[in-house]
């Protein structure tokens, strides 16, 4: 088979500097790579190292004339199986979405026929912008993929959202564009993140879960180009691109969604329900009593959504669990398989030691009627794209 084409738009943000290593890792898998540097670009990496790598010359200036009249930026636009922006300034996809056209690479962006991925990279702020986000929405409607950005400390020493992807992530996104959806027609359900359980207007009970986990899964799902219902807890991240997501508080909430989602081909369960609500919600702030008496609070046993699903008279074809827990983590894990009535449960150990809550790695064992499988540490997108992959191959 020939190699794929990819056409690389490195943008001029603090991320560039690891598009040496995101060429080095994409030509190792096998791609053909043509590079585009703006301006802002070569402040961070210079197009001699880039074309060594690449071994391709660089395309950088709009109105260079040996550039047009060896190759236009119409023809650079059409040349690639894909055009990949990595890393992806708040600008670029500002142009993007705007359809500005002002150098090479909006130029090339504007004037493609092609797919188009980007790996965001930007302060936290400027992610969380409404501008940004708006651009994001734009982008999504216009069927631009996305992969990333992630969590985590920023060369400004900010931390947050908005790091670009980590390079395998990126590759393993750009593998999976070229696989040709295995889950297309499908429809996917996916739960999320915490709920949070109120006991009065302002107080409420919940528990660790960041829901990157559920997030990544819903993504990979939709990258093998199932359609993804997405229903999550609380949570800081942003929803993703192009799942459509609802967003819910408590387990009755995502329990009365998840009801009206069915029929689907397939249900993932991976956020973390509480298992109770308080009985008796107050509806005005508890005060503290001059007396010193505590507050009782009585509970009552949330439903249990995965359970329900199993055993409903319009069960998914797939219906996978998860399992969080800090001990016994196979022995329980596999109780719960049976006692849910679910086909897997991917197992994981959320002890605090383990780093998994509220960590980008995930070390977890997929338990089926079969057996046990247990998968090596790698993050929780690698894990998600594993998950997907096996999910598409039970669909199949
Ligand atoms: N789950 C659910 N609804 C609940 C509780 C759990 O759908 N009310 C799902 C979770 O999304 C997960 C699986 O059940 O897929 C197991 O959740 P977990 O918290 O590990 O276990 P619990 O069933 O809550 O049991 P325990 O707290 O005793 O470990």
């Amino acid at each position: 088979m020939d190699a794929k084409h990819i056409l690389l738009v490195i943008t001029g943000g603090i991320a560039a500097v690891k598009a040496p290593e995101l060429i080095r890792s994409l030509s190792q898998h096998g791609f053909k790579i043509t590079p585009v540097l703006t301006k802002a670009a070569e402040k961070f990496v210079t197009p001699l190292s880039i074309a060594a790598l690449a071994r391709s010359r660089v395309y950088a200036d709009l109105f260079d004339l040996k550039d047009e009249s060896e190759m236009g930026h119409i023809e650079l636009s059409r040349l690639a199986d894909l055009i990949l922006v990595a890393p992806a300034t708040a600008n670029v996809m500002a142009k993007m979405a705007h359809g500005i056209s002002d150098d090479l690479a909006s130029t090339i962006l504007l004037a493609t026929d092609t797919s188009v991925m980007i790996a965001p990279s930007m302060n936290v702020r400027m992610w969380d912008h409404p501008s940004t986000q708006r651009n994001l929405n734009l982008l999504a409607d216009d069927g631009v993929k996305l992969v990333g950005p992630n969590v985590g400390e920023m060369a400004c020493g900010e931390y947050g959202l908005g790091r670009m992807a980590e390079v395998t992530d990126i590759v393993s996104a750009v593998e999976q564009f070229f696989q040709s959806g295995p889950l297309l027609g499908k429809h996917l359900l996916v739960t999320s993140g915490p709920t949070h359980e109120p006991i009065d207007p302002i107080r409420y009970i919940s528990n660790r879960s960041s829901g990157t986990q559920g997030r990544a899964i819903a993504a990979a799902l939709r990258d093998l180009g199932a359609q993804v219902s997405f229903v999550t807890g609380p949570t800081n991240l942003a929803t993703p691109f192009g799942v459509k997501t609802y967003q819910v508080e408590t387990a009755k909430e995502m329990h009365d969604v998840v009801q009206k989602l069915l029929p689907v081909d397939g249900a993932v369960f991976a956020a973390a329900v509480a298992d109770w609500r308080v009985d008796g919600v107050r509806d005005q702030k508890i005060k503290k009593q001059t007396s010193g008496a505590l507050p009782q609070l009585k509970f009552l046993e949330n439903p249990d959504i995965l359970a329900t699903v199993s055993k409903h008279a319009q069960r998914p074809k797939l219906v996978v669990g998860f399992a969080a827990e800090t001990n016994d983590v196979i022995e329980n894990a596999s109780r719960k398989l049976s006692s849910k009535g679910c086909d897997w449960i991917v197992a994981n150990d959320v002890s605090r030691s383990s780093g998994i809550i509220g960590g980008q790695n995930n070390t977890v064992t997929v338990l089926d009627r079969g057996g046990a499988e247990a998968w090596e540490e790698m993050s929780k997108t690698e894990v998600a794209f594993r998950l997907a992959e096996r999910i598409a191959g039970a669909l199949a």
